[in-house]
């Protein structure tokens, strides 16, 4: 089958197409026809092999342990593993192929993928292929921290700093089906389409500092990771959260060998003791997730972005798209 090749940590231009066996699936695995797959930061990292501690996470220290990318697909069950109870041949499906920290290749960007059947969910009928890649790990990102920050609750006033991008278009709409009230932070150009997706108030990042501003939120998401935790507190008051995805704008920020991860442990240090700081869960139920965002798009409450979708072959022209920083949403593959 045709895959996308990295077999060792450099710029993205050095990925390959090549032909490779097809996978079997293992006991508990589906293989899925991928038709759709999602290019995220994520990808990124792993491709370039930086920051360099990335790789004690479990994606290969000196080389890629294995050679195909991608976390998450959208695509049609070919074959069933053994003991298998939740899928058969020719299932529309969506999710994620990578379980957990998702710095490593789970092996997507290809024409056939084997995946944990507790990784994936039936697809939203309403979405096509390319949405509902969309909304695998992007969505995930956006609901687990939404749902940990504790504060996903109608009436509470949301702010998300880089609501324009792949995950914060979800968050934005995932919380305004619960009814928050949310102020979304973006460049201009990303002004007119956070409203279309149900705004309440758009602030330009480029014009007002979101530090200086005078309302208090029940919870910041810093989706771009550009704000001060310190003067965040101030927006706050005693209950709101700050919630950190973290974000290195590919490699523009942080250093080449620990990135953003100072900046993430040290406020995940600090939340063992800061009320403002929601406790890190380890315990991440996928199909129930994944199931939320399937109800929230058949009810017609949440539909991903797609900026744009590249065939395979030109994976390396997708990544360079992704690395200027201006996607409006989810960038995404076709086999
Ligand atoms: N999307 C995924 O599937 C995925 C997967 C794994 C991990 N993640 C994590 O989640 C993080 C965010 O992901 P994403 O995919 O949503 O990123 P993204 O698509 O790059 O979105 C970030 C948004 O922030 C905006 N932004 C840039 N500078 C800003 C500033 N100073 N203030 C406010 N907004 C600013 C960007 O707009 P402009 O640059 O156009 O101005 C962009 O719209 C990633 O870095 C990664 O760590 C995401």
């Amino acid at each position: 089958m045709k895959a996308v090749i990295h077999d060792h940590y450099g710029p993205t231009s050095d990925l390959k197409i090549g032909e490779i066996d097809r996978p079997r699936p293992k006991e508990g695995q589906v293989l899925v026809r991928v038709l759709a797959t999602s290019v995220h930061a994520d990808i990124w990292h792993v491709v370039t092999g930086r920051p360099y501690a990335m790789r004690l996470f479990g994606s290969g220290f000196f080389k890629p342990k294995t050679a195909v990318p991608g976390t998450d697909l959208a695509g049609i069950v070919e074959e069933i593993g053994e003991n298998v109870t939740r899928f058969s041949p020719g299932d529309e499906v969506f999710g994620e192929v990578v379980v957990g920290m998702q710095w490593k290749n789970g092996g997507s960007f290809a024409e056939y993928v084997a995946v944990p059947e507790n990784a994936i969910t039936k697809k939203p009928a309403c979405l096509s292929f390319e949405e509902a890649a969309a909304l695998s790990t992007s969505g995930l990102i956006a609901i687990l921290n939404l749902r940990g920050s504790e504060r996903l609750q109608t009436g509470n006033h949301l702010l998300i700093n880089g609501a324009g991008g792949a995950v914060g278009t979800l968050a934005l709409q995932i919380a305004r089906a619960e009814g928050l009230q949310v102020t979304a932070v973006d460049n201009k150009d990303k002004l007119e389409m956070l409203h279309t997706l149900g705004a309440d108030h758009v602030i330009d990042y480029q014009v007002n500092s979101v530090e200086s501003l005078a309302t208090t939120y029940d919870l910041i998401l810093d989706v771009a990771s550009t704000l001060d935790y310190a003067a965040c507190k101030r927006l706050l008051g005693e209950h709101g959260k700050y919630v950190l995805i973290g974000h290195d704008h590919y490699g523009r920020v942080g250093g080449k060998w620990l990135g953003n991860l100072p900046h993430f442990f040290a406020l995940l240090a600090r939340s063992a003791f800061e009320k403002n700081l929601p406790k890190l869960n380890f315990e991440i139920d996928h199909v129930s997730n994944l199931e939320a965002l399937r109800t929230l798009s058949e009810q017609g409450k949440l539909k991903p972005v797609v900026d744009r979708t590249f065939p395979l072959s030109e994976v390396t022209e997708a990544l360079r798209y992704l690395e200027a920083g201006h996607a409006r949403g989810q960038v995404v593959l076709t086999p």
